[in-house]
């Protein structure tokens, strides 16, 4: 099984970002979580805030058969491009879970709309990085 752990624009900065929503944990602690969970799994954690870039890797997902675990921060709320591409992913028959480290639906009214959840296999909010590491062992349990 191979995973694609990806992440868009701002956190890279968690940690110091907003500790209130998002906690002081970093994603290299993130990273470290992960790791503890992935037995069995080859997987990959990246970041980035280009848009450009998120869908080429959803893309590489669909060419390399990774299943996908996505928090496409605030792109969630607006990028068609992205939301296409994840079809592309589900479309292939692979997984994609949209995760959030807070919870959107509690939060601003623009926080409330998913562009993304429509493709996604499905969806996992509001448990910091127990998000990640809920959507890790279900889609290592689910491919496996
Ligand atoms: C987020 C929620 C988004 O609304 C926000 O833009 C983020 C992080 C989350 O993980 O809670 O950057 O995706």
């Amino acid at each position: 099984t191979r995973i694609l752990v990806l992440n868009g624009p701002n956190l890279q900065r968690l940690g110091t970002r907003e500790p209130e929503v998002y906690g002081t944990l970093s994603l290299e602690d993130l990273r470290v979580r992960l790791d503890a969970e992935a037995e069995g799994v080859t997987w990959e954690l990246r970041q980035t805030d280009d848009e450009a870039e998120l869908v080429g890797w959803l893309h590489e997902a669909v060419d390399t058969g990774s299943h996908v675990i996505m928090n496409p921060a605030a792109f969630t709320h607006y990028s068609y491009a992205l939301r296409d591409a994840a079809a592309l992913v589900t479309e292939a028959g692979l997984i994609l879970v949209e995760v959030h480290i807070s919870n959107p639906f509690a939060r601003e009214e623009f926080r409330h709309t998913s562009v993304i959840s429509g493709v996604a296999t499905g969806v996992i909010a509001g448990f910091g990085f127990d998000s990640y590491l809920l959507a890790l062992r279900l889609v290592r349990d689910r491919s496996s």
